[in-house]
């Protein structure tokens, strides 16, 4: 293998999530830029690979990546093995540092097509997926797969038990069920239980929202490293913090000026560089960074209508005066 960047890294690794609809471009550059080991774009279908109609080609820019990502993973959903050699193939020839296995998605439209977590209770059929990968990849870059605590009646001890003999490089496990997707505490014994069912670096992602989530995580688990994906709405710097927070046992806690001048650097960095209308995509994201500052609701209602740096500016101009008023 030319690297194998779950093995390379110093671990704990603290990086960002996959998250379909929020990972793009510029969500990606933003995090990194507060310290992120490793990057995912959106999860992409082994479909859409396969078959490249016009529709398709979006799912082709969003395996577009800047050198400056690296190291950067690819993530791929779907259900038949064949075309999931395919895929991974694809995404060596890109030149992702690696290829993840989606079996985490609960959403309908991957769980309708036997996709994301349904896989979790088909174990001969994930295994025959999981190599048909590792042949797809040629040993040139490592396999990694992310799933969740249980799909109806197989628990992802039953999962552990079925791979650990298979080349992966690592297993991500979101602490939740595929019946109750983001609600309730993250699973922790789940995952301190996988941890010693595997001979491969082990993931935990549902708990590390805080620096202090994330070190209770790691200690109570002895995983080995937390992939971060809603903590980071309008903090792009929690993975810094984390990092901070597990050296040091103190972090720096930004600034309401620190928070906006990051977010018209998101905002500047979407105009950049997302593909289509960076500002119908950043609207939502730039509502996050304002959370808690007075008058927070007038302000969104402003940013959901933005369609320029200018208007972002605009709007930022004014809630910092407003603050500089108190
Ligand atoms: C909007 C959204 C999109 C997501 N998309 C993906 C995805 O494409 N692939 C994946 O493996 N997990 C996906 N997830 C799950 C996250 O990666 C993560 O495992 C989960 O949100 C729990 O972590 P958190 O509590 O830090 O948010 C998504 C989560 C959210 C909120």
């Amino acid at each position: 293998m030319k690297r194998d960047i779950w093995q390379e890294l110093v671990k704990p690794l603290i990086y960002l999530a996959p998250m379909s609809g929020i990972t793009n471009k510029a969500y990606r550059q933003i995090v990194k830029s507060f310290a992120s080991d490793i990057l995912f774009p959106e999860f992409v279908s082994i479909y859409a690979m396969h078959y490249q109609t016009e529709e398709n080609s979006r799912t082709m820019q969003m395996l577009e990546f800047d050198e400056s990502e690296r190291p950067i993973i690819a993530q791929v959903f779907g259900s038949d093995p064949e075309l999931f050699y395919e895929a991974a193939k694809k995404c060596k020839d890109l030149g992702f540092d690696g290829v993840d296995i989606n079996f985490g998605c609960p959403a309908p439209k991957v769980a309708k097509n036997g996709g994301g977590c349904v896989l979790l209770g088909d174990l001969g059929l994930s295994r025959k997926i999981i190599q048909a990968v590792i042949d797809g990849v040629g040993g040139e870059i490592p396999v990694s797969v992310k799933t969740r605590v249980s799909y109806k009646n197989t628990h992802v001890r039953d999962f552990c038990k079925v791979i650990a003999d298979l080349p992966l490089s690592a297993l991500c496990i979101h602490g939740r069920s595929f019946e109750k997707p983001y609600e309730g505490q993250s699973d922790l014994d789940c995952i301190k239980e996988a941890k010693g069912l595997v001979p491969f670096p082990v993931m935990s992602s549902g708990h590390g929202h805080t620096p202090e989530a994330a070190k209770e995580t790691l200690d109570y688990t002895g995983c080995d490293g937390i992939a971060v994906a809603r903590g980071t709405f309008g903090k792009p710097w929690l993975i810094k913090q984390i990092k901070d927070y597990l050296e040091t046992g103190s972090y720096h806690e930004p600034t309401q000026v620190e928070i906006l001048d990051t977010m018209v650097l998101h905002a500047s960095m979407a105009e950049k560089i997302n593909i289509g209308r960076p500002f119908v995509e950043l609207r939502k994201v730039l509502g996050w960074y304002i959370k808690g500052i007075p008058n927070a609701s007038q302000y969104r209602a402003q940013l959901v209508r933005v369609n320029s740096m200018e208007e972002v500016r605009v709007v930022v101009k004014n809630i910092k005066r407003q603050l500089t008023n108190q």
